[in-house]
């Protein structure tokens, strides 16, 4: 980053992590080209056949899972995208993605700081990730990757209605900061676009793109007895803790994506002011009063 740029405190405390993450580890990506929102240049040409390898391995692996458990629309965009081949270059989708929805991407390092994030979905902007995982972690990876942010998110951003929620998160996401809510406004992100489950006439779908991208959680998440499944009460969610280094604990559901745009679209003030008062939910917790769904036979 060039040094003459003012950093905001959110971006200088970001810098500090870059050097030093807090288990003592550096980010991954380089960051010295960025300009003042993590933006660089996508160069296609650095990709080298190994990794191109990687990314169809991980696309055919994938793309085998979704039928019977990724919802319609997603299935649907991706077919659309013609990103089986290799890495796709971010140029050549956002000439279809802006006729869409009028959405771009933009390439970034890698993880961005929470304002700078925020100020891009605001914007209708989704920020990508430039590299590529390495092959030892086909089956998971800590920090988000190509793979993750292309596969797992840009579907979903050709689909009107949960574009347009996700600009309204940004504007959101703004507020929730200077709210000093964002831990809040975060497991409701968690939860929904990472890790949210939708019902359909032929049972429980994955919109999630954490999920999407997983070859293990898109399974487990709509079978196995063992977590929770709820609808999704805004409130309730953004109550509830969340683990990072496993499958989830709870799942939320939505009923349609109309549904979950409409019930974010209230002012959160009095929620977050409400909130702050109460002890956090613990991620295996089920509410009295509250149905556990059952999973897909
Ligand atoms: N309605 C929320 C607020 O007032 C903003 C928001 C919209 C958050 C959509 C998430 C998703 O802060
Ligand atoms: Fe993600």
């Amino acid at each position: 980053m060039d040094a003459s740029v003012e950093l905001t405190v959110d971006q200088a405390d970001f810098f500090k992590t870059l050097t030093e993450k807090s288990d003592g580890g550096k980010l991954r990506g380089d960051y010295s080209k960025a300009d003042a929102h993590y933006v660089i240049k996508q160069d296609c040409s650095l990709y080298t056949p190994e990794q191109h390898a990687l990314w169809r391995r991980l696309y055919e692996r994938q793309a085998r899972l979704l039928p019977g458990r990724a919802c319609d629309v997603f299935i649907e965009s991706l077919r659309k995208l013609e990103a089986s081949d290799g890495i796709p270059s971010f140029a050549k989708t956002n000439e279809a993605l802006y006729k869409a929805t009028k959405w771009q991407l933009v390439a970034v390092p890698g993880l961005i700081p929470d304002l700078t994030f925020f100020e891009h979905l605001a914007a209708r902007r989704f920020p990508v990730t430039v590299w590529l995982r390495e092959p030892e972690e086909f089956d998971y990876i800590v920090e988000p990757d190509v793979f993750h942010d292309f596969f797992g998110h840009v579907p979903l951003l050709f689909n009107p209605i949960f574009a347009e929620h996700l600009q309204e998160y940004g504007k959101g996401g703004l507020k929730a900061l200077k709210l000093d809510a964002l831990k809040y406004l975060a497991r409701l992100y968690w939860y929904t676009v990472e890790f949210g489950l939708i019902k359909t006439d032929q049972g429980l779908r994955v919109y999630g793109a954490g999920i999407l991208s997983s070859g293990g959680e898109i399974d487990y998440c709509l079978k196995s007895p063992n977590p929770r499944r709820v609808m999704l009460d805004v409130e309730r969610c953004m109550r509830t803790l969340y683990k990072i280094d496993s499958y989830q604990e709870t799942y939320f559901v939505i009923d349609s994506f109309q549904k979950l745009f409409d019930d974010t679209a209230p002012d959160f003030t009095p929620i977050y002011d409400r909130i702050k008062l109460l002890d956090a939910l613990p991620a295996d917790s089920l509410l009295p009063g509250e149905t556990n769904l059952a999973p897909n036979p």
